[in-house]
């Protein structure tokens, strides 16, 4: 199983954004949603055996975590405006408890932070950092969970959490990317093993 984990800093914990402002209203939100079509989506279909959580860590009700599961998901499109229908769902219902909440089919949303929801993973954690081991020379595990940032990269504190319970820290190249394309190009790196 690929398991990422996309932690939205500023990003909306409840409805109330904008379908046509996810940026702004959302708080980076469309960061997020571009997401779940890079993890979830191939051409014409769904990969097998893939988790996207999103957690979203800005206002009003943080923080939420947005689990999203390949063999089950449905109604999931590539375009942005999509995903974010879903993630609105997702955080319309109203979840308080650590407990998984389902929404839509294959996607369900709790209301855990980033320490809690690795403290209930057993697959081993990969760090993706632009300054760790280039992912060409990387032993990777079969399965494993991928933590990616945002536009605002991780707080000290998470780095020092995060760089504390990884296997590995691992580079995608020398070139900062957006965390869908980092997703994108270690599906590739991953599929061509
Ligand atoms: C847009 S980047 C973060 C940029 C942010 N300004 C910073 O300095 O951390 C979003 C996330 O994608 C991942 N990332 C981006 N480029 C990467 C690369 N070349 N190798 C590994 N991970 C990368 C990292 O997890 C990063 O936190």
């Amino acid at each position: 199983m690929r398991r990422f984990v996309v932690v939205g800093h500023k990003a909306a914990s409840a409805p109330g954004f904008s379908l046509k402002d996810l940026a702004g209203t959302g708080g980076r939100l469309d960061i997020l949603a571009r997401c779940v079509g890079a993890a979830m989506l191939v051409s014409h279909g769904l990969r097998p055996d893939v988790e996207l959580v999103t957690m979203h860590l800005g206002p009003p009700s943080p923080p939420k975590a947005v689990r999203f599961d390949s063999s089950r998901l449905q109604h999931a499109n590539p375009d942005e405006r999509s995903s974010a229908l879903l993630l609105e769902k997702a955080l319309g219902t109203g979840t308080t408890g650590p407990v998984w909440q389902p929404s839509t089919p294959g996607v369900s949303v709790a209301a855990i932070g980033l320490e809690e929801l690795l403290d209930g993973l057993r697959e081993p954690l990969v760090l993706l950092d632009e300054s760790g081991e280039d992912v060409a020379g990387a032993a990777l595990p079969a399965s494993a969970t991928y933590v990616l940032g945002d536009h605002l990269g991780f707080t000290p504190e998470e780095e020092a959490m995060l760089r504390a319970r990884a296997a590995a820290r691992v580079s995608l190249g020398p070139v900062s990317l957006q965390a869908d394309q980092c997703i994108t190009v270690l599906h590739n790196h991953l599929d061509r093993r």
